[in-house]
């Protein structure tokens, strides 16, 4: 008689379902009333300055800089930093397509380097190596619920001189020994994008402690303008060779992000608490395992939480599966990007990129046939639901043997 529920045993769970997301609140949706009747929806409302300066401070950074999403807030991060055509930027191989896309906007060549089998980010010591002397700019990626080396892409860009952009767009909130993602490089880059831990719908925001950095990339996101120059009332245009758009958001986005960010912390808070039931309860599974956090993260802004199943046995059940048997036993997990340079919607020309070493092979089996992912509305339950997530997976691979 067979165990698992896809074979007619009994399933660990009825469907476990996620928390609503994201989370509405009366009081924003009075605010909103207010702002919609009020007429003044445009950019650099109150509202924006207040949120830029309260996630700005959250993570330890001079500047916020808001804008319309995360990708062109790494494009103007990039922008600000000087890079431009003929420069080689160094990105991870695994992390969604905007990190790499970014950097062929301004005209330079993303250059996928593997990333770490325990963290799943962006691999130091292959960084290192695949620095030529066209590469200019480094982007690790603080991907789904853990946290690239930053101290070591922080010595690896000072002996290199290269501009360290953070891409936190999966990791709000989150700290590196003691002090906020997105303030340790020279830029940091965030999504708010709907799926986000922090969502306005879209929206994304650059923190920096340079000021002439956040100089910079308020030019680049509003036509040209410096802050707080109203339109057409300029006294001075900006540098010549920076590419200035117009990626300003509105004041509803800054309205809902100003509302959230006063429950961030709780919202980590509890993410943690439902990782660590889940994680104890695999603990002496053998086969599976989580992602690591990184060296030096705590507490982590988890996007999702992701579950590597390369050990002996669970290793050779292919992954669509394993996420069909969870499924049957209550859980709904799902695959992930995969690598950037073989997704479907990555259409750069071959002289438009470089893979480092010509493939990436963590990336390509451990980060995407062996990972399957908890959305992170999931982890935002009680105790007692964390546990029977923890018991569907552990037992999923105790019985891998049916599979
Ligand atoms: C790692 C990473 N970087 C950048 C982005 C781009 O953000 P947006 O969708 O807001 O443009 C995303 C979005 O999912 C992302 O996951």
């Amino acid at each position: 008689m067979s165990k698992l529920a896809l074979f007619g045993g009994t399933p660990v769970s009825e469907k476990i379902c996620p928390q609503p997301w994201p989370p509405i609140s009366e009081s924003t949706a009075d605010k909103m009333r207010e702002l919609y009747l009020s007429r003044k929806w445009s950019f650099n409302s109150q509202a924006e300055q207040d949120f830029e300066a309260a996630y700005a401070d959250y993570h330890g950074a001079k500047h916020g800089i808001f804008m319309v999403n995360g990708t062109v807030t790494l494009e103007c991060a990039l922008l600000a930093g000087g890079i431009g055509e003929g420069d080689e930027v160094i990105v991870p191989a695994l992390t969604w397509i905007a990190t790499a896309m970014a950097v062929r906007y301004v005209g330079a060549i993303p250059v996928f380097v593997d990333i770490e089998p325990t963290t799943l980010c962006l691999d130091p010591e292959k960084a290192e190596a695949a620095i030529t002397p066209k590469t200019k700019a480094i982007i690790p990626v603080h991907l789904y619920g853990s946290m690239a080396d930053i101290d070591k892409f922080k010595t690896i860009a000072d002996k290199h001189n290269l501009f360290l952009i953070e891409d936190c767009a999966h990791m709000q909130g989150g700290k590196w020994n003691g002090r906020g993602v997105g303030s340790w490089g020279n830029v940091g880059s965030f999504s708010f994008q709907q799926s986000k831990t922090l969502s306005s719908g879209e929206g994304g925001i650059c923190l920096t402690n340079d000021d002439d950095l956040a100089k910079r990339i308020y030019l680049a996101k509003h036509i040209g303008y410096g802050k707080n120059t109203a339109q057409g009332a300029a006294n001075e245009g900006p540098p010549v060779g920076l590419p200035c758009h117009n990626y300003r958001g509105t004041a509803f986005e800054a309205t809902i992000l100003k509302d959230q960010l006063e429950g961030l912390s709780d919202l980590i808070e509890r993410y943690n608490r439902s990782a660590a039931i889940i994680k104890d309860k695999i603990a002496d599974v053998p086969g599976v395992r989580i992602q690591t956090k990184g060296r030096l993260a705590s507490p982590q802004g988890y996007y999702t939480l992701a579950l590597i199943f390369d050990g002996k046995g669970i290793k050779d059940v292919p992954l669509m599966r394993i996420i069909e048997v969870c499924a049957a036993e209550g859980l709904q997990l799902g695959g992930t990007y995969g690598p950037v340079y073989q997704h479907l919607l990555f259409n750069l020309a071959e002289d438009e990129y470089r893979v480092d070493g010509e493939s990436c092979p963590v990336a390509e089996s451990t980060g995407t046939e062996k990972t399957a992912m908890l959305a992170h509305p999931y982890l935002g339950c009680d105790d007692e639901t964390a546990a029977q997530m923890g018991d569907i997976i552990a037992k999923v691979v105790k019985n891998y043997k049916e599979l």
